[in-house]
């Protein structure tokens, strides 16, 4: 039993003393005032479910996908950022769709038959699949130690690590957005128009610059192309501030990330030619972001015609 009891009209404080010491309790009290307050209780939940955006609940079924999209995706490292519906995007490290515009693609690529090269999650190929291409083929190397490392770098690297496949985010993508696209693994030197047939678009996204003979790798490119071929590929701000001094590549030596050459726009155009494209033409320079702003990734996209 209290020792003392105040009430103020739901409000209600009680005083227990004894040889222990002085308690306070408060509470609110009274049927009355009880059933008041589960009113506005009540009222205070359904004004939270009503203002909810319909988003945030979405069908059970829909949450279980997305769910289980999340946990795949988690277990691997991306390169592209790619749009896998469901409200669910790759955490990739290049997020290429705010750019898109930039690139010299139709809007339609009905019909045309293209060659995405160094394909990585594919990115390219599913966007080519998506402007309406009749047939679409992916190539990459299939384990990475098929990349062009330099010896030394090589000799560093665990055994594992260079047996690693690749194509394992193109697989979740290809399968999560039902895509058609073929993908094929070799290397860009071994392409033979007997095997792969010719091409109306071949894209070279940011390979050249992990090639260590990359105007063998444009000589191989050439006989596949009956259309166009374009390149994309990060230049070097101060060779390309040396004006007046034609084609300029920086040598890297591949140590870092299998990095061999930085280009000038002037060289862009300039190695196509040399590999037997009649044609080249500067479409853009522009900066694409990187996730943590790493690196400078100033593209030129270069387009050459045979
Ligand atoms: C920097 S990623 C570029 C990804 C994509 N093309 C883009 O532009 O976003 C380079 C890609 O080239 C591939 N690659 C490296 N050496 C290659 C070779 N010899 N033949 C074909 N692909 C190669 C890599 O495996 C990787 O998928």
């Amino acid at each position: 039993m209290p020792n003392f009891r105040l009430s103020l009209g739901p409000l209600r404080a009680s005083l227990f003393a004894g040889r222990q010491g002085a308690e306070m309790r408060f509470g609110v009290g009274g049927p009355r005032w009880l059933s008041w307050y589960e009113g506005v209780a009540a009222h205070r939940r359904a004004r939270r479910e009503a203002d909810r955006p319909l988003a945030e609940v979405p069908p059970p079924e829909e949450a279980g996908a997305a769910a289980d999209l999340r946990r795949r995706i988690a277990t691997l490292p991306w390169y592209h950022v790619i749009d896998l519906g469901h409200g669910v995007v790759t955490p990739g490290i290049f997020d290429h769709r705010p750019v898109l515009p930039r690139y010299p693609l139709p809007d339609s690529l009905a019909g045309q038959r293209v060659l995405d090269i160094g394909t990585f999650d594919g990115f390219w190929a599913f966007e080519f699949e998506k402007r309406g291409a009749a047939e679409v083929v992916a190539l990459d190397i299939a384990t990475f130690s098929e990349a062009d490392f330099p010896p030394p770098a090589r000799a560093r690297m665990a055994p594992a690590a260079l047996a690693e496949k690749t194509g394992r985010g193109f697989a979740i993508a290809h399968d999560v957005l039902g895509s058609h696209v073929e993908r094929r693994t070799g290397s860009v030197y071994r392409l033979d128009p007997a095997e792969w047939g010719r091409f109306d678009l071949v894209n070279l996204g940011n390979v050249l610059v992990h090639l260590r003979d990359p105007a063998l790798a444009l000589q191989c490119i050439r006989p596949l192309v009956r259309g166009r071929l374009m390149i994309t590929e990060t230049i070097d701000q101060d060779l390309e501030a040396a004006e007046g001094m034609g084609p300029l590549m920086r040598y890297m030596g591949g140590e870092q990330d299998c990095n061999w050459w930085r280009y000038n726009s002037a060289a862009l155009l300039r190695m196509p030619r040399d590999a037997g494209f009649a044609a080249t033409e500067l479409a853009t320079i522009f900066r694409l972001p990187m996730k943590g702003g790493a690196r400078d990734m100033t593209q030129a996209v270069v387009v050459a015609s045979p």
